[in-house]
């Protein structure tokens, strides 16, 4: 949800800023816009659209300049339009701002700020708060930073915000609460941005801004962070450890295919010093720092959004199959706001990509203030929620910038599902024979996609025999029923096309009355356990005349003869088999949505990192 950049230092600012937004585009993409400070000039540059239509426009103008600011927009207030673009002005155009949230209490402040004379120009939250720190500038006779420190003590809400003032060229300050910010720290020059994308080419040290922290960057190299109160801040230093090549598309035409190629290498390195199948083991240091905890939950409740909260599904099965601990799955939207019951023999299980969602920071919040111990399954290193939780792991996906999720899909159950061999092995609810035995097999997973991705070209081919439907069902049983749910929503998210999930036995129970010879059902026919149920189910859709694809295990001639087209996955344990069977499903949506001319890494309306509820 937007996306910020800033620069200060010896450069020329505004390819920096440019660059940096196009690798934050991820975030929001309704608008994007620069302040570049000249001779003592404040000039604005936005355009609605992508951050290409602002580089075109921008070609007219000088943008000559060794300090800027720049923003891409997912819009809340107001609509996406040049108007409403950051970087916003103040009233007598000193000041400028760019902003990563919402100002909740903005029709307060604007009303107050309209009786002292203000006018606005936009219809945005983030334009109040520039007015509020103008009048505050003004009235009180304070320096920027300090103006902005006293406007931000009177703010209900999100904000991750940069500040320019004309008349203090050599300066930029910065504030967060909610919403992410980090500093790099270059020789005498400052990078600022939503995430450290932007940032790794330059440098590699930098500070991750905490909540209500106001951080001040000068031209020379010096720098100084405070609290909103007003006390004075030591800052932690932490050393960017990314590779530039992971930020770019690498041959493929997206990075969507490009991430769901990279599953086999991802996968591995998510396991890489976690699993030993030689020796039949596989570990996890948080978990093993804090077993007895582990071992003695009497619950273990995931909260999550979007696909994160598919793995959280998917954890369940494992979870109470293996490991014997009751588990609940939940939205964060939903927990944060129902009064749940929660003890101190309850563990929270955050599980996040972004480490940024906002309704999944609220939600460990809570869960922290009525005692839980709360743990984050995380993918982006040094976000939000990885410092908010108790303890946790990162899955090692590496940047994931297509906004549909694929890669980080498969390291949180990858994870996940080491943690419930583990805990299943500590806990003796499974044997030492049986736990060896899904170590060795689990290790063959990443081969296991390889050979999966080898029928690219077909998948292609079924997908232009559907690419013009309007409608599709997804149905699949136990462990591959949160598949389904996921693979409906990669179809959705990308193609635009209204899909639905559903368990496979309760279509009868509605869906049903759907199908006709219009309808392609998707059914994932993998498992072992209930195998002629989910052949009944197929039996059912084609006697109404429903076109069926079925992901089936290699060499199943049976429902090869019932279904439309079948997708040959390799055998695979059942517990194991949503890391393979989702992997069919995301090539499915990718060529749907090439094939339907959509923008499959930024779909219309969505973002990548949440951070507004
Ligand atoms: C957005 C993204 C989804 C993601 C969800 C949760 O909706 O488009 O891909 O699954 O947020 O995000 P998180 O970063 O918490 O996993």
């Amino acid at each position: 949800m937007c996306g910020i950049v800033a620069y200060i230092g010896n450069r020329q600012a505004y390819p920096i800023l440019i660059k940096g937004l196009k690798r934050l585009e991820y975030r929001g993409y309704d608008s994007s816009g620069v302040a570049l400070l000249n001779d003592k000039n404040l000039n604005i540059y936005k355009k609605k659209g992508k951050v290409d239509e602002l580089v075109a426009f921008a070609e007219q103008f000088d943008t000559t300049s060794t300090i800027g600011i720049g923003h891409t927009r997912w819009a809340t207030h107001g609509e996406p339009n040049d108007k409403n673009a950051h970087p916003h002005f103040s009233g007598d155009s000193n000041l400028t701002i760019v902003h990563n949230g919402i100002i909740e209490n903005y029709d307060i402040l604007k009303t107050a700020l309209e009786q002292q004379g203000h006018v606005f120009k936009s219809d945005t939250d983030t334009e109040v708060l520039i007015h509020l720190i103008e009048e505050i500038q003004r009235s009180e006779n304070l320096s920027i930073e300090e103006a902005v420190r006293v406007a931000l003590t009177k703010v209900v809400g999100a904000y991750a915000i940069v500040v320019l003032d004309e008349k203090e060229p050599d300066k930029i300050v910065a504030a967060r609460k909610s919403s992410p910010l980090v500093v790099g720290i270059g020789e005498n020059e400052f990078f600022l941005a939503s995430d450290a994308t932007p940032i790794i080419e330059y440098t590699k040290k930098v500070t991750y801004l905490n909540d209500e922290e106001v951080a001040v960057v000068h031209r020379d190299g010096t720098f100084q962070i405070k609290n909103i109160q007003n006390e004075n801040l030591e800052p932690s230093f932490q050393y960017l450890d990314m590779q530039i090549e992971l930020l770019e598309k690498g041959g493929y035409d997206y990075f969507m295919l490009k991430e769901i190629f990279q599953q086999p290498q991802t996968i591995s390195d998510c396991m890489r010093g976690r699993l030993n199948a030689n020796e039949g083991w596989t570990t996890l240091g948080s978990v093993e720092n804090n077993i007895e905890k582990f071992l003695n939950a009497d619950r273990i409740i995931f909260v999550a959004c979007g696909t994160s909260w598919h793995a959280g599904l998917v954890a369940e099965y494992l979870f109470e199959e293996l490991a014997r601990i009751p588990v609940e799955v939940e939205y964060a939207s939903e927990f944060r706001y129902r009064n749940p019951v929660l003890t101190e023999k309850d563990i929270v299980i955050a599980i996040s990509q972004s480490g940024e969602t906002a309704d999944t920071l609220a939600a460990i919040e809570l869960a922290k203030e009525r005692g839980a111990f709360v743990y984050g399954v995380v993918n982006v290193v040094g976000s939000s929620i990885a410092r908010a939780t108790d303890s946790g792991s990162y899955i090692h996906a590496g940047p994931e910038i297509g906004v549909a999720s694929t890669k980080a899909f498969t390291g949180q159950l990858t994870l996940l599902t080491m943690m419930a061999l583990n805990l299943a092995y500590r806990k003796g609810t499974i044997s030492q024979d049986y736990y060896r035995q899904m170590v060795v097999e689990f290790s063959t997973i990443p081969t296991k996609i390889e050979e999966t991705l080898k029928y690219n070209d077909k998948i292609e081919f079924i997908a232009e025999q559907i690419k013009d439907s309007t409608n599709a069902l997804y149905l699949g049983r136990g462990y591959n029923f949160p598949v389904a749910l996921e693979g409906a929503l990669k179809l959705k998210e990308i193609s635009y096309i209204h899909a639905e999930g559903y368990p496979a036995a309760e279509m009868k129970h509605g869906p049903i009355a759907l199908i006709d010879e219009m309808m392609p059902v998707i059914v994932i026919a993998t498992n072992k356990s209930a195998y002629e149920k989910i052949v009944s189910n197929i039996q059912e859709v084609k006697a109404r005349k429903g076109f069926v694809i079925a992901i089936v295990t290699e060499g199943d001639k049976h429902i090869q003869k019932m279904a439309d087209f079948v997708i040959e996955i390799p055998e695979v344990e059942e517990i194991f088999s949503p890391l393979v069977s989702s992997i069919p499903l995301q090539l499915l949506s990718y060529h749907i949505a090439v094939m339907r001319e959509c923008n499959v890494d930024q779909p219309r309306n969505l973002a990548k990192s949440v951070t507004v509820e």
